[in-house]
C-alpha cells in the first residue's frame, strides 16, 4: 500500500469518527432538550440545600451562613438589605458563588443554596397563600422561574391570587417571563413611574412597544389592567396576527369595531386567553394575579 493510500484511509477513519461524535453529540442535546421542554427539575429540599451549601461555601463562610476570617457571614442585616428577595440573592450567587465560577451548579441546585441561606435570615421563599388554589402549580412554576414576585407581611410571602393584578405588575411579570433584555432608559419622559420597583421592567416595555403609557405622561402604574388590554400588550409582544378583516365575531360583546378586537381574536387564537362559557369575552373586566400567572404560563 502507498502512502497516500493509508493517508486517505486514515482520513475516511478520521471523518468517520468525528461524524459519529457529532451525531452522538446532537443526539445527547437533542434528549436534553425534549426532557427538559416537558418536565422542569423537581424542587429541591431545604436538606438538600443545606447539604449543598455545606460542600460549596463552607470552604469560604462558615456552617449556618456566619461569618468566616475574611469571608462574610451570610447572615446579617447588610444581606437582608442587599440580597432580601429571592431574585436578587439568586443574581448574586449563582453568577459571583463561588468566586466567579458561574455554572458550577446546575439551576435548581443554586435555588436549593439560595432558599437555604434565604431561610437563615428569616426570609420566607415559599408563598403561604396559594396552598390549594386552582392556580397553585402555575404560580409555584412562574415563581420558580422568577417570572413573578409577591409581596411580604408579618414575616410572609404572599401572593394575593385574587387580588386584581396592576399594569405595573403585569407589565413587570411579562418582561421577566420573556426575560427582555432590560432597558438602560431612566424613564423620566413619564411623570409617575419615578418610585416603582417595576420602573425598569416598564420602561423596557415601553421601548419595545409592547405597551404604551398616557398622552398626559402618566403610565398609572397601580391601576388595574383589563382583559382587553392584556389582549393588546400580548399580541404585540408576540407579534400575532391581528388581522382585523375576518368576518366571525368571537364574542358577543367584542364587536368587529372594538378598538381590541384584532388583538383579542388573536390571543384566543394562540390559545392564551379563553372567552366565558356564555359566549363573552368581557373584555373590559380586570384580571386577578392567579388569572394574570395563568395567561402568562401560556406564553411559548
Ligand atoms: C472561594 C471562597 C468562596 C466560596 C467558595 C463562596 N464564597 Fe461567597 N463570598 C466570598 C467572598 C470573598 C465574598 C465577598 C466578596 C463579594 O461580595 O463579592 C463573598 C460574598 C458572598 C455573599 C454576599 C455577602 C454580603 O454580605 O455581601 C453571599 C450571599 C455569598 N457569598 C454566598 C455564597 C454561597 C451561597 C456560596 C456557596 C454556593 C459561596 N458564597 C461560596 C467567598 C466565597
Amino acid at each position: 500500500m502507498t502512502n497516500s493510500k493509508r493517508y486517505t484511509r486514515n482520513r475516511l477513519a478520521l471523518a468517520g469518527i468525528t461524524t459519529f461524535a457529532f451525531l452522538a453529540i446532537a443526539a445527547l442535546c437533542f434528549r436534553e432538550q425534549a426532557t427538559s421542554a416537558f418536565s422542569a427539575p423537581e424542587p429541591m429540599s431545604t436538606a438538600a440545600g443545606e447539604e449543598l451549601y455545606k460542600q460549596n461555601c463552607l470552604s469560604c463562610h462558615a456552617a449556618e451562613g456566619a461569618g468566616s476570617g475574611r469571608y462574610p457571614a451570610l447572615v446579617s442585616d447588610k444581606f437582608k438589605k442587599k440580597y432580601g428577595a429571592y431574585d436578587k440573592a439568586y443574581a448574586f450567587i449563582s453568577t459571583n458563588m463561588p468566586e466567579n465560577d458561574p455554572g458550577t451548579l446546575r439551576e435548581e441546585e443554586y435555588e436549593a443554596i439560595v432558599n437555604y441561606v434565604l431561610g437563615l435570615n428569616g426570609i420566607p421563599t415559599e408563598f403561604a397563600d396559594i396552598g390549594g388554589h386552582w392556580a397553585e402549580q402555575t404560580i409555584r412554576t412562574l415563581w420558580r422561574k422568577q417570572a413573578i414576585d409577591g409581596y411580604t407581611a408579618g414575616g410572609k410571602l404572599l401572593f394575593k391570587p385574587e387580588q386584581r393584578i396592576t399594569r405595573a405588575e403585569f407589565v413587570a411579570y411579562l418582561v421577566k417571563t420573556k426575560q427582555l433584555f432590560l432597558s438602560g432608559d431612566a424613564g423620566s419622559a413619564w411623570t409617575d413611574i419615578g418610585k416603582s420597583k417595576y420602573k425598569t421592567q416598564i420602561v423596557t416595555a415601553i421601548d419595545y412597544g409592547i405597551v404604551d403609557g398616557y398622552p398626559d405622561s402618566t403610565f398609572r402604574p397601580d391601576q388595574p389592567i383589563s382583559r382587553a388590554e392584556i389582549a393588546a400588550i400580548l399580541s404585540r409582544s408576540k407579534a400575532l396576527d391581528t388581522d382585523d378583516s375576518a368576518p366571525a365575531q368571537l364574542f358577543r360583546d367584542v364587536p368587529a369595531d372594538h378598538w381590541a378586537y384584532g388583538a383579542i381574536r388573536a390571543s384566543v387564537q394562540a390559545r392564551l386567553f379563553d372567552g366565558y362559557e356564555d359566549g363573552t369575552f368581557r373584555p373590559d373586566q380586570p384580571m386577578s394575579r392567579a388569572e394574570a400567572a395563568a395567561v402568562l404560563s401560556r406564553l411559548p
